[in-house]
């Protein structure tokens, strides 16, 4: 039976995959892991165990994963792109010296690791359209860097000391639990917050951005599925490709104005935003994800778009005014 450490446990994907691994190995099978800055919810600390984890200090992690005889991390912490361009050691500091930490413990207690890459590891010279798992990497952004780098520390750990780690690229996530902190495709979140809220909203991103998306379930699904086949049938093993929609913000705007008509969106492009947009793919190529381990999304843009708007609805109810957005 698997025993799972999650770190960055209260973020966005966090919050969701802690509450479906508790679902299918038990809830005390899954140790959430947060950082002293994101205090859990109610149903993430009601559910299961909940530790404090500084991913910074390998003690922490070590300590955790010896008390509750972890075999699994997934490593979720991290600065996300906008964000990190404001703090660019910052965001290197726990994106890379926190994934090494997690490493050295994983190497140490034999545990397996998640990690989650992005296509932040694409850069400008990359092909743009259907963007092949094996390219150009050249990457502007701390954030992109950062990543690349990790998924080169999971082939090297995995190479070197037969630690099995496996991830995905994943694209822009769609969610209603819990808000992105500080990505570049947020827009594609808090669009809905505000549509629902205001009928307005104004996007920092041109509207011709096409950029890569996934709502939330498939996001989990693909996390879960990767870390329960066949090791040896992943001859990719870290950074392989996903994605289920690649929209611009015109067009995902159409599709909201169909459940929302009255919704109405401006544009004023946040520059530092649009350059990291526009340095990403359009749409990335996820077939060797697909022929490896079978990954295949649900979720098109309409379907997306329809369940985020019920889900949404339901839950901002009669607190639709006393929404804090980021
Ligand atoms: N969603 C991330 C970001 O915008 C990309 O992986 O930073």
């Amino acid at each position: 039976m698997k025993k799972i450490l999650i770190t960055g446990a209260t973020g966005q994907i966090g919050s969701e995959l802690t509450l479906a691994l508790r679902k299918k190995y038990g809830s005390t099978q899954v140790v959430a892991g947060g950082h002293p800055s994101k205090p859990p919810s109610d149903n993430l600390k009601e559910s299961g165990p909940f530790v404090i984890v500084e991913c910074l200090d390998i003690e922490s992690i070590s300590k955790i994963v010896e008390e509750h005889q972890i075999d699994t991390i997934y490593h979720l912490a991290a600065l996300l792109s906008a964000n990190a361009e404001k703090n660019p050691k910052l965001a290197w500091q726990v994106n890379i010296q926190g994934l090494l930490n997690v490493l050295d413990v994983a190497n140490s207690y034999h545990c397996a690791v998640f990690f989650p890459s992005s296509i932040g590891v694409f850069g400008s010279s990359t092909p743009k359209n259907k963007t092949p798992q094996n390219t150009i990497q050249r990457p502007s952004t701390i954030y992109g860097i950062s990543k690349l780098t990790g998924e080169l520390l999971c082939d090297y750990y995995y190479h070197k000391y037969n630690v099995d780690v496996r991830g995905v690229r994943f694209p822009g996530l769609i969610s209603y639990e819990t808000l992105p902190g500080g990505g570049t495709t947020d827009y594609a979140v808090e669009i809905f917050y505000e549509a629902i809220t205001k009928s307005r909203y104004t996007c920092p991103l041109k509207e011709d951005t096409y950029l890569d998306m996934m709502y939330m379930p498939d996001a989990i699904k693909a996390a879960m599925q990767i870390m329960e086949v066949d090791g040896r049938n992943l001859p990719q093993r870290v950074g392989y490709n996903i994605t289920a929609m690649s929209f611009c913000p015109r067009e995902l705007a159409i599709e909201i104005k169909k459940w929302i008509p009255r919704f109405e969106v401006e544009y004023n492009v946040d520059k530092s935003k649009q350059a990291i947009a526009d340095s990403w793919p359009n749409s990335m190529n996820d077939q060797v994800a697909r022929r490896e381990w079978g990954w295949q999304p649900r979720y098109d843009l309409p379907g997306m778009t329809k369940d985020m708007i019920e889900k949404l609805k339901l839950k901002l109810g009669n607190n639709r005014h006393h929404i804090k957005m980021l």
